[in-house]
């Protein structure tokens, strides 16, 4: 198979200089993206996960060198090069110190542009021979086993660190898959009450009649079945933390008990009238929205404000998407541990793309079958990833048309298919050939022959 072309950004505010640059990269085989500024740079990078940058030092706004920096934050595999002014190799040392491979000095022949690009990708190829550095990379952005280098999670670490030293009541709110049990654990073992127990209770798994003696114990006789006293789910967290998974199921005469608990910090067995005292952290989870089951009049509106004294919100994986370069390597090691498995670069864009409706849990489970169907390769490919993760193929006329009775003429009708893309790819570009050969994923050259075999 045909290695892929690499994707390359290239940063310039001088529009000229830029076109002919790219016009010769692609020509030598490279997929080339255009910014004419630094800002426009951070947009793409947080789009597409390039494999190289070349980037002038010198922009206005957002410079080159913070856009390196950008880029290598958020893909440590990606090759950058710094083009800088005539004289000024301090900002190249600089350039490199945020990452960047290598420079070129303005001027320079089309020439030694390729060889530090070469000499670059041959480094990297080497590089990512070397697992230790990428480990490395990982071990900062972690709280308590909570993984994520995104702004909201970095935000959600901090606080994170002055809650877990509190006793306060939270409410983690998140879509199913965002890591609320993991967090939940996290800030009971980073609390002072982590030599206690940390008990979870799933609000939703238990059926009404028995979540009542599951959450508070029974006496014996207490009903039906009772044939035992047993404590409770309050009562086996005293002086730890209980965490009420799905807490929005419960029902509105539970709702009333558990708010006389976490008002009063007693309650009864069921059966029983004898009063027990507990010190408990209760950290509630839902991944409804309870405000809305407030204001419908499905979940009491005082054991909400009870609940949610710290709310804690995660963020769907699509709206962190930094997180899912590091979350990948860290469920590659989990799933093939010892073994050092790359992501392509196809794949890894193919992971950034993708909108994660069943987040963390659902790139786990993506990141174990890769490796299970990788049997023992060193490297995850496109293919590896579920369905819903492989690029769309609805752009194939196959997928829409049926076969007619009378037959098809193929060639005639892909050449049809073929013309009518192409004329739409240029009106939607304004007839910009370059940017109507990137939506075909063409090189502009094979664009241009197609306009002429077209007419
Ligand atoms: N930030 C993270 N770092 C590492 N692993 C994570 C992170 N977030 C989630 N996970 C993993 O993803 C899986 C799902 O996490 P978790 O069970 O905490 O989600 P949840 O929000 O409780 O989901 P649900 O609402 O479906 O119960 C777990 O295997 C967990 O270890
Ligand atoms: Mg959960």
């Amino acid at each position: 198979m045909a290695r892929p072309s690499p994707h390359l950004l290239l940063v310039d505010d001088e529009g000229a200089l830029r076109s002919v640059t790219a016009e010769r990269l692609k020509e030598r085989g490279f997929e080339v993206v255009e910014a004419d500024t630094g800002e426009r740079a951070l947009e793409l990078l947080e789009q597409f996960a390039f494999d190289i940058l070349v980037t002038d030092l010198r922009l206005p706004g957002v410079d080159g060198r913070e856009v390196v920096k950008t880029a290598v934050g958020r893909y440590p595999a990606i090759v950058a090069i710094v083009i800088t002014g005539y004289g000024t190799v301090k900002d190249a040392v600089d350039a490199i110190k945020q990452g960047a491979s290598d420079f070129v000095a303005k001027p320079f022949q089309f020439d030694e542009l390729t060889h530090v690009l070469q000499k670059a990708l041959e480094q990297r190829r080497l590089a990512s021979e070397n697992a230790y550095l990428r480990s490395q990379l990982e071990e900062r952005y972690q709280f308590g086993g909570i993984l994520g280098r995104s702004q909201p999670m970095r935000a959600l670490f901090q606080l994170l660190e002055t809650v877990a030293r509190s006793s306060s009541t939270i409410l983690i709110t998140g879509e199913t898959g965002t890591g609320k049990e993991v967090v939940a654990r996290a800030i009971h073992l980073n609390s002072d009450r982590r030599a206690q127990r940390f008990v979870a209770l799933n609000c939703s798994a238990i059926p009404e009649t028995l979540l009542e003696a599951e959450l508070f114990g029974h006496v014996r006789g207490a009903f039906t079945g009772a044939v035992g006293s047993r404590e409770g789910r309050f009562e086996q967290a005293h002086k730890g933390t209980l965490f009420l998974d799905e807490v929005g199921t419960m029902s509105v005469a539970l709702q009333m008990k558990l708010l006389r608990v976490l008002q009063e910090r007693n309650f009864e067995r069921v059966g029983d009238n004898q009063s027990i005292k507990v010190d408990v952290r209760v950290i509630a989870a839902t991944n409804s929205a309870l405000s809305r089951m407030v204001a419908e009049g499905t979940f009491r509106e005082d054991l909400y404000y009870r609940l949610n004294v710290i709310p804690i919100e995660l963020p769907p994986l699509r709206d962190r998407r930094d997180d899912i370069p590091v979350l990948a390597k860290h469920f590659l090691e989990k799933f093939a541990p010892g073994v050092d498995v790359q992501v392509s670069q196809t794949a890894m864009r193919a992971l950034m793309a993708y909108a994660w409706p069943g987040n963390v849990r659902q790139l786990e489970n993506a990141i174990e079958r890769a490796v299970a169907l990788g049997a023992g390769r060193r490297q995850i490919d496109s293919s590896d990833l579920p369905p819903e993760l492989q690029p769309s193929v609805s752009a194939a006329p196959s997928a829409f048309v049926d076969l007619p009775e009378e037959g098809i003429d193929l060639p005639g009708y892909l050449a049809a298919v073929e013309r009518d893309l192409v004329r739409r790819a240029l009106e939607r570009t304004g007839g910009n050939r370059n940017r109507a050969a990137d939506l075909l994923r063409l090189k502009r050259t094979t664009l241009v022959e197609k306009l002429k075999r077209i007419g």
